[in-house]
């Protein structure tokens, strides 16, 4: 995902040295931001640093004193990609000798020396370390090379409010936690953002009131295990806050407000989290719950922690309790010592739970993995491709059949703006996370309307306003 933000405003001219400043010549920063919602967030978080210290963004390369590119491990071929960045970035300093770049994030945590021995790099700044950018970027400037990858376990930037820079104004992301403590064994998470910390609540409500107050109409509440989201305050030990408690306090601050959350995990979802959900018609019916594999045996090598027979059973009390809820899940294709009966349960249980959506990957070995260090990685590239081809088509006709099912029914649609086929057209989400588009009529963007389905796509519904107002309006 390639991500560029919006023009910021200077607040002081501290960093003078990085570009003569002169009147209306502002210190100009470009940001390039790879990889998951949480390093979007991240990215939101380096910007208002950045912006306190007195930097403006800018969207174009072309005027940038300085580039910082926030980077993902979470595959092979998202570092190849980055590494392709740092090539071209080599050539322009060779064109601007000024020109500062910065490595972020999990490449940054992964690599250490490696990055910052390429010839574009200046710095190399892991995830716990945004706050110490302006001081690096400052001993860049007057000679060298800097690091800092430390962890820092009590870091949740929980002070720092994000700046926004997502084109809508409409719906975005909050962190509720940071770092895993999973171990899953194919992922390279917990070694890039290390231990998991909760952030205290009052901040979260703190920062979704705020986003109210300008405008947004939607939050997503993020953490790679938003399910072991806990926070205690030892003052307080009757109040302590779980994922459920944590959903409540979030859909109470306002019912205008919708509410969304990621990435549960299937060990951990307990029912609390179903019945609050049930409970606020603002907490969108959607649950992002990964299986990754039908396979026991998978499932077990993955150290995922629960069976099959588990996840079944979550899905049907998922079902039981949220009728109208969507499912979607991750699947990885060719994990080490995949047998066809292997795949061939993924194919299975994808048709048994009939998901709506889902993110599909071909195993990608990471160094110091679990997988990497004790497995082997020994399903040949073709059949993984062959494997992932097939659950890709799977999930396509799923998509589409979860889709036709929508037709002929009304939805309560949040407008997010454009479409991006037709300027006539709005596009918006449903509660149950499906993209819809539908002719603008005199709706908003920011608008909750109802919209009836008439056809659709695997990826799309299509639909027309309809008489009646959403509740919500
Ligand atoms: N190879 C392939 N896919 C992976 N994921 C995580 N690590 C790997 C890997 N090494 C996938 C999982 C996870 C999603 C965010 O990325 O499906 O849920
Ligand atoms: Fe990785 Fe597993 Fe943690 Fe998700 S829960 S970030 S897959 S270790």
């Amino acid at each position: 995902m390639l991500y560029l933000s919006p023009n910021l405003f200077l607040v002081n001219n501290k960093y003078r040295t990085v570009r003569p400043v002169e009147s209306g010549d502002l210190p100009q920063l470009y940001m390039e931001t790879y990889g998951c919602q949480m390093n979007v967030n991240d990215s939101e978080v380096v910007v208002s640093v950045m912006q306190d210290a007195g930097f403006r963004l800018c969207r174009e390369i072309d005027g940038a004193d300085v580039i910082f590119v926030n980077t993902c491990s979470i595959r092979d071929n998202a570092e190849q990609r980055i590494w392709g960045r740092l090539d071209l970035f080599r050539q322009l300093k060779k064109k601007r000798p000024a020109l500062k770049v910065g490595v972020l994030g999990c490449m940054a945590e992964r690599l250490k020396e490696e990055i910052l021995s390429h010839p574009a790099v200046d710095m190399v700044v892991g995830p716990d370390a945004y706050r110490q950018l302006p001081k690096l970027l400052e001993a860049v400037t007057n000679g060298g090379k800097q690091m800092e990858v430390r962890f820092n376990p009590e870091e949740t930037y929980a002070d720092i409010s994000p700046v926004r820079t997502d084109p809508n104004g409409i719906s975005t992301f909050v962190a509720i936690a940071r770092g895993c403590n999973n171990l899953c064994a194919y992922c390279v998470v917990p070694f890039v953002r290390g231990r998991e910390r909760s952030r205290d609540p009052k901040s979260i409500k703190r920062e979704v009131e705020e986003l109210i107050a300008n405008g947004y109409k939607e939050v997503t509440l993020i953490g790679q295990n938003v399910d072991s989201y806990f926070w205690t305050d030892p003052e307080h030990p009757t109040e302590d806050v779980n994922f459920a408690r944590l959903l409540e306090i979030v859909a109470l601050i306002d019912p205008k407000l919708r509410v969304r959350f990621a990435t549960s995990h299937p060990k951990d979802m307990g029912n609390g989290v179903l019945y609050t959900m049930a409970m606020y018609p603002n907490i969108c019916n959607h649950i992002h719950l990964p299986v990754q594999s039908g396979s026991n045996a998978m499932l077990s090598k993955m150290n995922r922690k629960y069976t099959r027979e588990k996840y079944l059973e979550r899905i049907d009390m998922i079902r039981k309790i949220l009728p109208d809820c969507s499912i979607s899940s991750d699947f990885i294709a060719g994990f080490c010592d995949e047998t066809p009966q292997d795949h061939a349960d993924t194919l299975f249980i994808m048709q048994l739970v009939k998901f709506d959506q889902a993110f599909m990957f071909q195993y990608s070995e990471r160094p110091n993995t679990k997988a990497a260090e004790a497995y082997s990685d020994n399903v040949p590239e073709e059949v993984k491709t062959q494997r992932l081809n097939e659950i890709i088509a799977l999930q396509n006709r799923l998509s589409l059949e979860s889709n036709q099912r929508d037709v002929g029914k009304t939805f309560e649609v949040l407008v997010e703006g454009p479409s991006k086929r037709s300027d006539l057209d709005y596009f918006g989400r449903t509660s149950q996370n499906k993209v819809c588009v539908f002719p603008r009529g005199e709706a908003q963007i920011g608008d909750y309307v109802m919209v009836t389905v008439h056809s659709c796509s695997s990826a799309t519904l299509m639909g027309t306003l309809a008489e009646k107002r959403s509740p919500r309006k």
